[in-house]
């Protein structure tokens, strides 16, 4: 059985491009033996992600990340059963925020800024598949 969970938290530290990469090094290494699939996005000292996978797997990596010291105010977005994946072909994708359209953003909310704690589960949701359809995720 299949879930999709996404969540926002706060950086702790400003994220250096170092650090962040880091992270998703340790994401991609780590997900394939455990089924996730996902995405990160890292904006304006704010995470969001999606991981995808068995509901165990998934509910046991959200529990850890949430414990993970390098974040802060980890609040669920959405929570729900899928019968497909959406990111099968990212271990663990990053949203190239250079290539995200503001636009798109303003779609969806207020203003241009990105804000996933202002929005609707299912408006940051929306937001990820138009990323995943502009190509706006890569894995390098
Ligand atoms: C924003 C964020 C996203 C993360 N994403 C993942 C991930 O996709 N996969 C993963 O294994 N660890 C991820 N981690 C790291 C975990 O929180 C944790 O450090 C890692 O699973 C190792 O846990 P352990 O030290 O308990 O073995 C993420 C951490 C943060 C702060």
């Amino acid at each position: 059985m299949l879930v999709r969970l996404m969540y926002a938290s706060r950086a702790v530290n400003p994220q250096s491009p170092e650090a962040l990469q880091a992270l998703l090094h340790q994401s991609r290494s780590a997900n394939p033996a455990q089924g996730i699939t996902g995405a990160l996005c890292h904006a304006n000292g704010v995470f969001v992600q999606v991981l995808e996978g068995g509901r165990m797997a998934v509910n046991r990596l959200y529990q850890r990340i949430a414990a993970d010291p390098r974040h802060t105010d980890v609040v669920l977005l959405s929570y729900t059963e899928v019968a497909e994946r959406r990111f099968a072909g990212w271990s663990m994708g990053q949203v190239n925020l250079a290539r995200l359209n503001p636009a798109l953003v303003l779609k969806y909310s207020e203003t241009a800024t990105l804000d996933p704690y202002a929005l609707p589960g299912e408006a940051m949701a929306a937001l990820f598949d138009e990323m995943l359809a502009t190509a706006a995720i890569i894995q390098s």
